[in-house]
């Protein structure tokens, strides 16, 4: 699949079947994350690969998050709730979690890192869906959360910057996007 076909095609998909996804396929897609434009040759971004019942750890802490919001006793929606937010990282057979952690160098801004790794996403996704998988990248508040970032034991300036939830496409999604007429201003 060439470059233009791929970011045009790509779409978010969010619903993937539970089959697994050979290990070399997801080398192949954290290879290419690594191949990211960064600046000073920083390569900021960090990678956790969930598969398995490494999933099941994430839903825990999901779960955690979300009873610690509610109200005792708890009612029956929030169980329901509950049981939603443990089983969200089943939804894909394998779960690459990004995060940033940012140099010490001061000549480095902590934009620019963050950028990089977002453009390591781009790649992760790109990647996925040149080898026939479906992808979406998930955030949310979940993300920011310190019980998530001790999951992955990340400290200091580093963060997360979303889930990256991998499978077989179980759906079909049409793109739609505005002309790039209509956000470009050529100044000539
Ligand atoms: C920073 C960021 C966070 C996102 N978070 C979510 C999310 O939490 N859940 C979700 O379903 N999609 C999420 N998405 C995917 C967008 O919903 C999706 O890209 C948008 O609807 C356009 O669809 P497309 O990617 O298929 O073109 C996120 C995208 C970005 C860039």
């Amino acid at each position: 699949m060439d470059v233009l076909n791929a970011i045009k095609t790509r779409r978010s998909i969010g619903k993937v079947k539970p089959d697994p996804v050979p290990k070399e396929m997801v080398e192949t897609i954290l290879e290419a994350g690594t191949w990211a434009p960064c600046h000073h040759q920083t390569e900021p971004w960090r990678f956790f690969v969930l598969t398995g019942d490494a999933r099941k750890g994430l839903g825990n802490i999901f779960a955690q998050i979300a009873k610690g919001k509610m109200t005792e006793p708890i009612s029956e929606e929030d169980q329901k709730r509950l049981e939603r937010e443990h089983n969200k990282p089943l939804r894909a057979p394998v779960i690459i979690t990004v995060a940033v952690e940012p140099s010490d160098n001061s000549k480095v801004f902590i934009q620019e890192e963050f950028a990089a790794v977002h453009a390591a996403v781009q790649n992760i996704l790109l990647a996925a869906h040149s080898l026939g998988l479906g992808a979406v990248w998930r955030t949310g508040g979940i993300c920011y959360e310190p019980e998530v970032k001790q999951f992955f034991g990340l400290t200091g300036k580093s963060e997360l910057v979303g889930f990256i939830y991998i499978g077989y496409p179980d759906m079909n999604k049409v793109g739609r996007r505005k002309p790039f007429s209509e956000v470009t201003k050529w100044m000539e």
